[in-house]
């Protein structure tokens, strides 16, 4: 019998279909994956056996018998764990659990835009926020950035441009702490002038925040939530970076009456619970000191990178050293489209996530690229960087072998 066709049946406007998974690549630098070494698994076992013998039974209710903003004993590590590192006050019903914080964005998007809307953004921003206003046909108005964040002179700019076409933007979207992909830590003087300005054009912020625990020295400013005084902002985070991505527990943080209509639209009765008892288990009594061990490892794998590009790449890759995180972002000579290099280079083994899909201009992200550097092992990290520099120069002629030999020679 010849098999059923949906085609027909199909809804206008779907996405292109999803690719079959054929594994990862050899050398996989792309997503957000974090060190597999420092995945606390023992702990995380010792989590479960504990919260399940204690409450398993809570299971058999939708929500754990904490309503539907999820587990509250992880609510209440939060609200905790804000107030101490990032100067947050806010008590554990201004919190919703979500399946990661990509729910988190879905649901920000799902209240404040429509077709049409207008939102700033960071010019190098997270791939999964720019295809997701793409696909709500959002306009984007990307506002450039230096090594602390938004350009404060460009987003004046940019919200007074707007007010003189009649436009009122939904939000401001930014990533402060750690920014991805460009690592910038925004400071906190800049953080009260973007408040100032966001106030004075009536303009919310939509706060970011899933890298911030793991910077290098541990210290970061307030969050733009705690710094502001109109509680004009909207803050979101996640576990993914800092424990695990696939448990995928993210939180937002808002006012109970902005809160109180995201939670509306989030239909799914619940996030998936055991993650969020673990999570709250293990967090209590483990979190401070797990976070130091990671970006200890991360960090020393951030060194094999730079170390790697220099070797091969030599001065045709720029970058800065970030000051925490899971990700470098390159500059390549102009030469290099970096859409065809990923291309390339999946033959030889290696992803790379191209500019690109990492910003608001397209011809600004063309010859940049960003690793994660969390993911592959010291080794895989310099193969990978060897093979893809061995690409780079079949398909683009740089780095020049010859070039390389020199510097290091020069090195000696
Ligand atoms: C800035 C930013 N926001 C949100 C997310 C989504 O993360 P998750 O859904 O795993 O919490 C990511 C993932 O890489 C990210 O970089």
């Amino acid at each position: 019998m010849p098999s059923f066709d949906f085609a027909p049946l199909l809804t206008a406007g779907l996405p292109a279909p999803a690719a079959k998974w054929t594994g990862f690549p050899r050398y996989n630098f792309t997503g957000g994956h974090n060190d597999a070494d420092h995945v606390p698994v023992d702990r995380l076992l010792a989590a479960a056996t504990a919260v399940l013998a204690r409450e398993g039974r809570t299971l058999a209710t939708y929500g754990l018998e904490s309503g539907p903003l999820g587990y509250r004993p992880l609510r209440a590590f939060l609200a905790e764990k804000l107030a101490r590192h990032a100067g947050i006050s806010c008590n554990a019903d201004e919190i919703l659990m979500t399946s990661g914080s990509l729910q988190a964005i879905d649901l920000v998007n799902g209240i404040l835009l429509a077709r049409g809307d207008t939102v700033l953004i960071e010019q190098e921003s997270y791939g999964g926020a720019l295809s997701r206003l793409n696909r709500l046909g959002v306009n984007m108005v990307g506002i450039p950035l230096d090594r602390e964040g938004l350009r404060m002179d460009a987003l004046a700019a940019a919200l007074d441009d707007l007010k003189r076409r009649g436009i009122r933007p939904k939000y401001i979207y930014t990533i402060p702490t750690v920014q991805n992909p460009t690592g910038a830590i925004m400071g906190e003087e800049r953080r009260r002038e973007l408040l100032r300005l966001a106030h004075d054009h009536g303009v919310p912020i939509f706060e970011d925040e899933c890298y911030s625990d793991l910077i290098w020295d541990g210290r970061r400013p307030p969050a733009l939530y705690a710094l502001s005084e109109s509680a004009n902002v909207i803050h979101i985070g996640s576990f993914s970076k800092s424990i695990a991505p696939a448990l995928r527990v993210g939180y937002i943080v808002a006012r109970w009456d902005i809160l109180s209509r995201m939670l509306a639209l989030k239909t799914d009765a619940g996030s998936g619970a055991l993650e969020q008892m673990v999570l709250a288990e293990f967090c209590k009594a483990h979190f401070s000191a797990h976070v130091p061990a990671l970006t200890r490892a991360l960090r020393g794998k951030l060194e094999t990178l730079i170390d790697a590009l220099a070797e091969q790449f030599g001065t045709a890759a720029e970058f800065d050293d970030p000051k925490g995180g899971i990700f470098l972002w390159v500059k390549l000579p102009d030469v290099v489209d970096t859409q065809k290099l990923a291309q390339a280079a999946l033959s030889s083994g290696v992803s790379i996530n191209p500019g690109a899909e990492w910003s608001t201009d397209k011809s600004r992200g063309r010859s940049r690229l960003r690793l994660c550097f969390a993911h592959p092992s010291h080794a895989a990290i310099r193969e990978g960087v060897a093979a893809l520099a061995e690409v780079c120069r079949r398909e683009f002629g740089v780095p020049a072998r010859i070039a390389n030999v020199e510097q290091r020679a020069a090195a000696r």
